[in-house]
């Protein structure tokens, strides 16, 4: 028994020693998390995560909005065209999309900024999850407004192309001439900035779920990129990495809105080039089952 009492003593100072060193390894694990995310995925911006969190909602029940009261239903009204005019016109829509291209370098020539409010409003009939209709177009016109959205976005975009992005990133790249010089957020007439809200508010300040908020908000983007080749304006379709949160602040959005693109719209410049990219035939992309 004497002789026991030694040894279980120092089995027990054994196992308190292991319990300890592995507390601190689990420890270390988790501070480490963030960073080897950020190295798998460095293109996550903090203000892109999609954070329609549904058991967040149901935990916290009394903050949320409750359903809303019942909608009309009403007729729906159809417009059908003759087989032959569908094809026709199917085919006019393709060769009008089929001419867009991104376009980096576009002129400082004013653009009428009805056609501006009638390209959002084309957006804003995009479908959304349950009606929400989470988006946010913020137009900037402002020549002040849009040069230190140039200086905040070449600043982060030089940081991107030197160490966020990597090499393979950066040498798929190449073929469009990219960098992180972005003279089109000077001459563009407008940069137009989309933000997903991440949820909403009722009229009695209650959070409203946003459900699917960012596949809703890339639809309308969508959408809007075909009304903008439908008036002859052009843009390059921009997310810019690590921008999001400088962006919204310096623009005076709420912390619920989170920007997932920038357009800088405008006419191209008369010396615009375009890489020659191909895009894959019908036989590449439909598959019929
Ligand atoms: C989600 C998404 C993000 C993009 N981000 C950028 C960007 O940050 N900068 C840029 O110059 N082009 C960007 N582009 C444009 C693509 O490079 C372009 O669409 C692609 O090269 C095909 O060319 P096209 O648009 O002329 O058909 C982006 C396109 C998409 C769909």
């Amino acid at each position: 028994m004497l002789f026991l009492t030694p040894v279980l003593v120092a089995v027990l100072c054994v196992v308190i020693v292991w319990i300890f060193k592995n507390a601190d390894r689990s420890t270390e694990r988790k501070k480490e998390e963030p960073r080897v995310r950020a190295e798998v995925h460095p293109w996550v911006d903090e203000d892109l995560k999609d954070s329609t969190d549904l058991h967040q909602a149901e935990e916290d029940t009394d903050k949320w909005q409750e359903s809303e009261e019942e909608v009309e239903h009403i007729s729906f009204s159809h417009t059908r065209y003759p087989e032959k005019e569908m094809v026709t016109r199917s085919q006019e829509f393709y060769e009008l999309l089929n001419k867009r291209r991104s376009v980096r370098f576009i002129s400082n020539e004013q653009i009428p900024m009805e056609v501006i409010d009638n390209v959002i409003k084309t957006a804003g009939t995009a479908p959304s999850g349950a009606h929400t209709e989470p988006w946010t177009f913020v137009v900037v016109k402002d020549p002040d407004v849009k040069h230190k959205i140039r200086e905040i976005i070449e600043e982060e975009e030089e940081i991107n192309y030197m160490k966020r992005m990597g090499q393979r990133w950066v040498m798929d790249l190449k073929k469009l001439r990219t960098n992180w010089i972005k003279e089109y957020l000077d001459t563009a007439p407008v940069l137009i900035l989309i933000f997903k809200q991440v949820h909403g508010f009722s009229a009695t300040g209650k959070k409203k779920v946003h459900y699917y908020n960012e596949i809703s908000v890339s639809i309308a983007c969508g959408i809007l990129l075909a009304a903008l080749q439908n008036v002859g304006l052009v843009t390059v379709t921009t997310t810019p990495l690590n921008c999001g949160p400088r962006l919204r602040v310096f623009l005076d959005r709420p912390s619920h809105e989170k920007l997932l693109m920038l357009l800088p719209v405008g006419y191209p410049s008369k010396e615009a080039t375009v890489p020659d990219l191909k895009r894959k035939p019908l036989d590449q992309i439909l598959v019929t089952v």
